[in-house]
Parts: C-alpha cells; sequence; structure tokens
C-alpha cells in the first residue's frame, strides 16, 4: 500500500513556502516591534498540563487531544494549543520575578487537535500567538488586539472583522452561571450528552457547542454583558475607549464565549469575511486569563494573549487573491556558451555566491537556448553568457533581463553591478 499523509495534516510544498516565510517575518517583526520576544516549548507536555490549564469540560480536553503514554508509562500529550505552555514556562522559569513586567512572549509552531478535518481545519495546524503576562492594565488588551489587527494590515488583509466581548471577572462569571443554569436545566434533555453533562460543570459551554448551536435557547440565553459587576464593566469600558482611540473599529458580541476555559475580562475573535472561505472564518482568537499562573502554581498573576491559525490566513489571503512577493528572487543565471568553458562556469557561479549574490547555472547539459530559457522561467534579473571568446577577452555580456539592455563588464564589474542588485532586492 502506498504510504500517504496521515489524516487532516499537509506537506508544505517548496512553491508554498516563500508565503509561509513571509507571514512568518511580518509576525516576527510586528511582535519585535511592539516589544514581545520569542519563546519556544515543547511539542508535548505532560497531559495534566492541558487539562488543568485548558479546562476538563472543554471539546479540546474531552475529545481533541492527541494523549499517549510513553515507554515510562508517562500520558504525554502532542500540545493542541500554546497558552499552558508558555504560562508553565513563565512559573517555571519564575519570570514572575523579572524586573521588566509584563513579560511579553511570541511564539509559532505546530498544534495538534483531533477534529473533522474541513477547509481551514487541520489536525496539525500552525500557531502564531502571544501573550502578555504580568498586567491587568486594559491598555495591554488593546495593545494585544491592535498587534494582531497591524499584522492583517501588513500582509494587506482587509476585509477582516473584530468581535470582543467581556467575560467578567470571577463573581460576575458566578451569577451569569447561576442564570445559566436556571435558564437550560428546565430543557436540558433537548441538548446534547455532551451538554447534558456540561451543565452544573461549566453551563458557559453549552453557548459553544457545535451540536446544539441552532438550539433557541442558546440565541435567548442571558447574555454575560447583564451580569458584569462595577468593577468588570469599568475594565471593559476602558478597553473599548482605548480601542477608540487608536482608531480599531469593533462589534460587541455577548455570545464570544471562545472554546477554552480560562478566559476572563476581555475575549476577541477576528473574522475572515473573504467570500468563498468556508466554514471556519476565524483566523485569530484570544483573550485575557487571570487565574492560570495560579492554576500552574504561581502567583497570582494576570495574562492575555491570542492565537491565529496560520494555515486559516494563507487561505485568507488566497481568497483576497494577494500576492505574495518573492523575497530572494534569483539574481544572475550564468550561461555557458560552450560545453568547454563548463568549469569557468562553475567557478564564476562560485565566487558570486561568496559575494552573496544569488546564482544558478544549468545542471542538465542543456544548449544555449535551453539555458536561456531555463533563466526566463527561473525569473532571473540578469543573465550573463560566457564562451571562448568571452574567455579570451575578459569581457562579458551581462543582460539586464527586464529592459533587454546589454552590457560589457569585466569580471570585478560584474561582480559589483550584482552586488547592488542583490542590496537592492
Ligand atoms: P483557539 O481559538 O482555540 O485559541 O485557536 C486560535 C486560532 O487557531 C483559531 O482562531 C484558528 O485560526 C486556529 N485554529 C484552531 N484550531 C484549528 C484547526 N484545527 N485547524 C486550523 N486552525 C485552527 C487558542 O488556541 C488560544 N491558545 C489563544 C490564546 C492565546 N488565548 C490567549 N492566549
Amino acid at each position: 500500500m502506498e504510504i500517504q499523509l496521515p489524516r487532516g495534516t499537509r506537506d508544505i510544498l517548496p512553491d508554498e513556502v516563500a508565503s509561509w516565510h513571509f507571514l512568518e517575518e511580518k509576525f516576527r517583526s510586528i511582535c519585535e516591534n511592539y516589544r514581545y520576544s520569542e519563546i519556544r516549548t515543547p511539542i508535548f507536555e505532560h497531559t495534566e498540563l492541558f487539562e488543568r490549564g485548558v479546562g476538563d469540560s472543554t471539546d479540546i480536553v474531552t475529545k481533541e487531544m492527541y494523549t499517549f503514554a510513553d515507554k515510562k508509562g508517562r500520558s504525554l500529550t502532542l500540545r493542541p494549543e500554546g497558552t499552558a505552555s508558555v504560562v508553565r514556562a513563565f512559573v517555571e522559569h519564575k519570570m514572575f520575578g523579572d524586573v521588566n513586567q509584563p513579560v511579553k512572549l511570541y511564539y509559532n509552531g505546530p498544534m495538534f487537535r483531533y477534529e473533522r478535518p474541513q477547509g481551514g481545519r487541520q489536525r496539525q495546524f500552525t500557531q502564531m500567538g502571544l501573550e502578555a503576562i504580568g498586567s491587568d492594565d486594559p491598555s495591554i488588551d488593546a495593545e494585544v488586539i491592535s498587534l494582531a489587527m497591524n499584522f492583517f494590515r501588513s500582509i494587506g488583509l482587509k476585509n477582516i472583522s473584530l468581535i470582543i466581548n467581556s467575560l467578567g471577572d470571577k463573581e460576575s462569571r458566578l451569577k451569569h452561571r447561576e442564570a445559566l443554569i436556571a435558564h437550560f436545566e428546565p430543557r436540558i434533555d433537548e441538548f446534547c450528552s455532551d451538554c447534558q453533562a456540561r451543565l452544573y460543570k461549566n453551563p458557559l459551554r453549552i453557548l459553544d457547542c457545535k451540536t446544539d448551536h441552532a438550539h433557541p435557547l442558546v440565541a435567548s440565553a442571558p447574555s454575560i454583558l447583564d451580569f458584569l459587576n462595577e468593577e468588570s464593566k469599568d475594565y471593559f469600558a476602558k478597553v473599548k475607549s482605548f480601542l477608540d482611540a487608536i482608531g480599531i473599529n469593533y462589534t460587541v458580541d455577548p455570545t464570544l464565549v471562545r472554546g477554552l476555559d480560562y478566559y476572563n475580562h476581555t475575549t476577541f475573535e477576528i473574522m475572515s469575511d473573504e467570500e468563498g472561505f468556508g466554514a471556519k472564518t476565524t483566523l485569530c482568537g484570544g483573550g485575557r486569563y487571570h487565574g492560570l499562573v495560579q492554576e500552574f502554581d504561581g502567583p497570582d498573576t494576570p495574562g492575555i494573549g491570542f492565537g491565529m491559525g496560520v494555515e486559516r490566513v494563507l487561505l485568507a489571503l488566497d481568497k483576497a487573491k494577494i500576492e505574495i512577493p518573492d523575497a530572494n528572487p534569483l539574481v544572475c543565471y550564468v550561461i555557458a556558451a560552450q560545453p568547454e568553458v563548463e568549469e569557468k562556469i562553475v567557478q564564476l557561479v562560485n565566487r558570486l555566491r561568496m559575494h552573496g549574490i544569488s546564482a544558478e547555472k544549468d545542471y542538465q547539459k542543456r544548449k544555449l537556448k535551453g539555458q536561456l530559457k531555463d533563466a526566463d522561467r527561473k525569473k532571473a534579473k540578469y543573465t550573463v553568457i560566457i564562451g571562448e571568446d568571452e574567455l579570451r577577452t575578459g569581457e562579458y555580456t551581462l543582460k539586464d533581463m527586464a529592459t533587454g539592455k546589454q552590457f560589457l563588464v569585466t569580471e570585478d564589474e560584474l561582480i559589483t553591478t550584482l552586488e547592488k542588485a542583490e542590496g537592492d532586492k
């Protein structure tokens, strides 16, 4: 049997990889402008980290984790998300003691969830995300959201919308929880077995259920915004006013509860409004989590962050017909006029590369015409043709492929011209 990819995974082929580099570079440079530093955590962690962090009544923990026992029988899980690992690292390395607070960290890497694969939903997917841990200033909420919006702007995605909500603090959430139980309890037998099990454990999850999302009781459920105490209301008002101050448009949606248990206060999602995108349009989701650091035995420390799905962002770019620029175009293709000059071609290509110039030659014994075609296919900015005459005179013909202009140059002049072209890329 021919071995194929596991379901829900993808190869990223060489002609797609430029788009990945483009997004990674943009994300890195924006994060660094906002003064976030990169963190890299392991791909697998102790299962308990996610059970306690993400929450044992979430779909992620109950249905979607890739969990296995290692050879010593320890239960390990391929990370389904990044926040729990980053917060674990924050506690483990006592970053709460750093003089620089909040600690601002970003990451980029594969995550794993056993979900039903479809457009924009995979079993191995990639998240670029960040966490700001150690401040409960609402201006950080606006900063985190603005960083994500700025990232989308910088890659040319305009057709997006931001949805925000507040889940309030513990006191507000407890009151809301009681109201949700009273709302669903009389008709809970109309809901799926998951929702029935969630009613007393975590009724907020019912609002996020993939099976029962169309049940009329979900739409008429009590809104968290009616249960926010003064402090939570005030916090949310400040976040909104900072977003207004920096010109970020948003819609408040009280049904935005998110699929992970650690959230409180601000939650947000950024959606793509591109046509034909498919069912899953959330590019980025995040929010505040007070209590997660404490859950992992660190001091009571507030945090906020987001994760964005790189595959979904690429789909949105594709739907929006945004061309990704080639970050490293070929500067010079060196052409042999006769097979006898091959050794000189090998030397010259090597010399160009030693000068940091991207250079290519033929490896298929093509005739002159075939090499010219190959240079065209590879979109070389320049070609240089070398034959026995050129070797004798020491002057080469350099052709600018965009304008068709040709110049006679010595080898040193060739290097100077191409170095400049390389620098101008
Ligand atoms: P999340 O909403 O579960 O949040 O995931 C964030 C983003 O990851 C989603 O909006 C989506 O773009 C992408 N994503 C999730 N699952 C899949 C999948 N199966 N296939 C493709 N893309 C997917 C979190 O993971 C939180 N850790 C975000 C966060 C960080 N909150 C605070 N800090």
